[in-house]
């Protein structure tokens, strides 16, 4: 079993996306197939920029095992009032300054659904979310 954890810092788009690529090399080096290796980069990375656009810091931790790859994201941010409205593609709350950096398409969380094999996302409002994803890998 292998660890990692990297601290995410809000609105800072010149370093969105560092974890999920750093993640993505460690999986090359571990010999993934590369279809999964898309698959959790993706997901991955939707997560990570979701703090960065709509949090003020948060922490990204990989778990990888024989199974499975978990991540677990945890930020503090103002949280998600309705859940299954932002899963909806194309619901974003995004700022005109996170639309100006390309994104707010309102497609990052069904991005994540599609690219994984268990999504969870937990959130107060006022305090912050958790999303947990899990993708097998045999
Ligand atoms: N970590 C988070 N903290 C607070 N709100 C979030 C977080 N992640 C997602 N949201 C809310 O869920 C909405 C939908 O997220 P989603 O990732 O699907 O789209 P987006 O980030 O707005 O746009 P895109 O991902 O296409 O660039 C966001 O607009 C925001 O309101
Ligand atoms: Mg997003």
């Amino acid at each position: 079993m292998m660890e990692f954890k990297y601290e995410i810092e809000g609105g800072d788009f010149s370093k969105a996306g560092t974890a999920s690529s750093d993640v993505k090399k460690i999986l090359k080096q571990l010999n993934l197939a590369p279809g999964l290796i898309k698959k959790i980069a993706v997901a991955m990375y939707e997560a990570e920029v979701n703090i960065v656009a709509h949090a003020y810091k948060g922490t990204m931790s990989v778990i990888i095992n024989a199974e499975n790859v978990r991540m677990l994201f945890e930020d503090e941010g103002p949280g998600i009032a309705d859940i299954d409205k932002a899963m909806q593609e194309g619901f974003s709350t995004a700022s005109e300054e996170v639309r100006q950096q390309g994104f707010g398409a309102g497609m990052g969380l069904s991005n994540i659904k599609k690219n994984s094999d268990y999504l969870s996302i937990n959130s107060t409002v006022g305090k912050g979310t958790i999303v947990e994803i899990i993708t097998n890998i045999k």
